[in-house]
């Protein structure tokens, strides 16, 4: 006997959806796996909570599996897990090698199966995008590349070495020496500067300042987006930056770019180093998102804007949970 496995989304819970989605995923697992009806044993379903409108057992019995046994199950409400999902586990009564389907936005489910993807979320300083940048790594089990951390280990190196980071051609120089690697432990990155991790000095005010000064400078851009590409066309990763959708990835799977108010991204950025046990002041924080964002989005190269075919999502009152299921939704609907 075999067991195939599948899945598939609906885009909306409705009789139709699930009679379709689940027509199309059945005709695939057999034609992938070269079975004929009579062959299936039995086909067991299990649907997301938020599905109510059909049972995907009653719809395979409409769509010609008559002679096996079918049976559909709820699952349990999973917070954060894909919505709108029907899985599917079929015994077959003959030995073959496996073929399982994962169709539509359940392809997110089983990236092994179904292909590398890459995912760019651009945004200013406290828009969320590190925060949902990690939470979809995790929940897609793929890489986070936090660019930012990238030209901020550049900027600590121009501070340490007396570099100011405006001046281009001193900051040129020391590129031309800077060991920089990226590397992941226990799912975190962490940024190595001369062969040194570095990755806990990277938050400061004058870290922060410092390297939207220096990602001005071509020499700087040019050997980061480098190695931003390398990394992304090896593997499946979501990179969060100012540039990813514009001009790093210009043909990511996916690009969202995140944005909030100036009050509350201030506000996150505080409670964020206030947490971190750092003394900040409130007002000198805003002041300084907001000249970074003038930095940012005015320089000539690569400048901090949303790229054409980026879904734009305001956070300012969106809970991150809010802003994760919004985005999931849309990876959803475009696969
Ligand atoms: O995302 P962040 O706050 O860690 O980024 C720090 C600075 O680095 C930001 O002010 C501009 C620059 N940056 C950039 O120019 N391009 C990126 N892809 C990421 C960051």
């Amino acid at each position: 006997m075999t067991v195939i496995r599948g899945a598939t989304t609906i885009a909306e819970d409705s009789a139709d959806e699930i009679r379709s989605a689940v027509k199309e995923l059945l005709e695939q697992i057999e034609n992938m796996n070269s079975i004929r009806r009579d062959e299936i044993l039995s086909i067991v379903f299990s649907s997301t909570s938020d599905i109510h409108s059909y049972y995907p057992a009653k719809a395979a019995r409409e769509a010609g599996f008559e002679s096996c046994s079918l049976f559909s199950a709820q699952e349990p409400e999973i917070e954060g897990g894909l919505g709108l999902c029907i899985r599917v586990m079929l015994f077959v009564e003959k030995n073959i090698p496996p073929r399982h389907v994962y169709l539509r936005g359940a392809r997110l489910l089983r990236k092994d199966l179904s292909g590398k993807m890459n995912i760019a979320i651009d945004g200013p300083a406290g828009s969320g995008k590190s925060t949902i940048a990690k939470l979809l790594a995790k929940d897609y089990h793929i890489l986070y590349l936090d660019t930012g951390a990238m030209y901020r280990a550049c900027a600590l190196k121009a501070l340490r070495s007396g570099v100011d980071p405006d001046n281009e051609a001193q900051v040129c120089d020391l590129m031309r020496t800077l060991a920089l690697n990226v590397e992941y432990a226990d799912g975190c990155q962490r940024t190595l500067l001369d062969g040194t991790d570095v990755s806990d000095e990277l938050r400061t005010p004058e870290v922060s300042m410092a390297a939207s000064s220096i990602s001005r400078h071509e020499c700087v851009r040019s050997k980061m987006v480098e190695k931003q590409r390398e990394i992304a066309a090896k593997l499946s990763c979501v990179l969060d930056g100012r540039d990813i959708g514009t001009c790093v990835l210009p043909d990511a799977d996916f690009k969202f770019f995140l944005t909030a108010s100036p009050d509350v991204r201030a506000a996150r950025r505080f409670d964020e180093m206030t947490a971190k046990g750092y003394r900040v002041d409130f007002e000198e924080l805003r002041r300084e998102i907001m000249r970074r964002d003038e930095q940012d989005s005015t320089r000539a190269i690569a400048p901090l804007r949303p790229a054409n075919d980026a879904v734009i999502i305001d956070t300012s009152r969106l809970s991150v949970a809010e802003v994760l299921a919004a985005i999931k939704q849309k990876m959803q609907e475009k696969i």
